[in-house]
């Protein structure tokens, strides 16, 4: 290679790692539950007449958007964060839009809904597993509106995987209520680990159906630390001290559940990236989190495993009452706290994840390498800069 061209590469690459993730994608679609549901469960209820999600209600949205618009939190979500800092509109759900102006899909769509699990409930039930907040909906309900909206969004196959090919796609969170409904329904953890390949194999199965459709670029999240949540905190209190993180006062046992799951999800996602090389598939880690619990004066937080608005006990939470006004109560300060609600968290939290994902080392590959992997002529450069 020539010198004078291989100035032109290195000044290519130096300005390619400074360009913005966002110059790469066109669209944001994602798919998975209440941690990035931005109002679809809210749209659903409504249409249906029913109406009892607590997410439609103050004080649910008072901190940023000072209304309730069906997020689970008391403000934005890790997906809204992401959208916002890749210069993106929030992301919005499909449900509210789809009878809309579809040119709304453009900037992208939300699939996620609260409750949802990602298996059936109907192979749950089979497994004697009860859908945890009745959704009676599953990923594949997700991956059903999906063809819905592309049937009505692009005119060919060719245009919506163009479409597609432009996105970044989130797929999950998903499987936290799969978990959710066996562990609060006090099926015994061994008989829920064999549950976990199952919920990978739906979420892989997922994955390769919206990779078939055109999607190049998707960020696949593992689950939260469910050891570190009120609700379970709540649920599976002991006296024996042995079981809890002196530090954090987290349940070790239910931690590793979480990284047991997300370990296998690796492997998978592992295997995916290797049935499809032309595809980057991003894992993120939502251990991120696990810095909020371990040191958490440093983001400004002063409570962490009790959420800021419940009721009752340690941790203030109880299921049969959950964040609802006047029966519960809301602490003052929403942003010194971890968890919103004792099992969704505060939108302060959610800033400090979504930070450690897009600044620190929790997405593998991190999304702005993924981004300078997309322009051809920059891997092309990346190639001969190597020989
Ligand atoms: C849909 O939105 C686009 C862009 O905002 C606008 O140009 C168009 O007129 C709208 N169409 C309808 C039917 O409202
Ligand atoms: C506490 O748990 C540990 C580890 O599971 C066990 O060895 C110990 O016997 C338990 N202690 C009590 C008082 O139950
Ligand atoms: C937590 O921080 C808030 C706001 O800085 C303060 O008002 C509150 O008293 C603190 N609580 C504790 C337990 O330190």
């Amino acid at each position: 290679m020539d010198s004078s061209m291989k100035v032109i590469c290195m000044l290519m690459l130096l300005f390619a790692s400074v360009v913005q993730a966002s110059g790469c994608y066109d669209s944001i679609i994602s798919f998975g539950d209440s941690l990035a549901d931005t109002g679809n469960l809210l749209h659903l209820l409504r249409s249906n007449g029913h109406f009892v999600s607590s997410a439609a209600a103050f004080p649910y949205g008072e901190t940023f958007f000072h209304r309730p618009t069906g997020r689970y939190s008391d403000g934005r979500l890790i997906i809204d964060f992401i959208a916002q800092s890749m210069g993106f509109p929030f992301v919005p759900p499909y449900i509210g839009v789809k009878n809309a102006n579809k040119s709304n899909f453009i900037g992208g769509v939300n699939f996620a809904l609260a409750g949802c699990p990602a298996m059936d409930p109907s192979s749950l039930a089979a497994m004697g597993i009860e859908d945890p907040f009745g959704s009676d909906a599953s990923l594949g309900t997700q991956l059903n509106w999906f063809k819905e909206m592309l049937q009505t969004f692009c005119n060919t196959p060719s245009e919506c995987k163009k479409y597609l090919q432009s996105s970044l796609v989130f797929l999950g969170e998903i499987g936290g209520n799969d978990y959710n409904g066996a562990f609060w329904q006090g099926i015994p953890i061994e008989e829920i680990k064999p549950l976990v390949p199952k919920v990978i194999a739906t979420i892989a199965s997922a994955i390769n159906e919206v990779i078939e459709f055109g999607a190049e670029t998707l960020v696949v999240p593992g689950n939260l630390p469910i050891g570190c949540s009120p609700s379970y905190l709540t649920y599976f209190m002991s006296s024996n001290e042995s079981y809890y993180d002196s530090k954090t006062g987290c349940l070790n046992w239910l931690n590793e559940f979480t990284e047991y799951h997300n370990k296998l999800l690796q492997e998978t996602l592992n295997r995916l990236r290797e049935l499809h090389p032309h595809v980057t598939i991003i894992y993120a880690d939502y251990k991120a989190a696990m810095e909020l619990y371990n040191s958490p004066s440093k983001f400004g937080f002063n409570s962490t495993i009790s959420a800021c608005c419940g009721v009752g006990g340690p941790y203030n939470y109880n299921s049969n009452v959950g964040c609802k006004v006047p029966e519960s109560s809301v602490c003052e300060h929403p942003s010194s706290y971890v968890s919103w609600d004792g099992i969704h968290l505060t939108e302060a939290a959610y800033k400090w994840i979504a930070h450690g994902l897009l600044k620190g080392t929790y997405m593998t590959p991190r999304i702005s390498d993924a981004c300078i992997l997309k322009a051809p002529t920059i891997s092309h450069c990346k190639e001969t800069m190597k020989a």
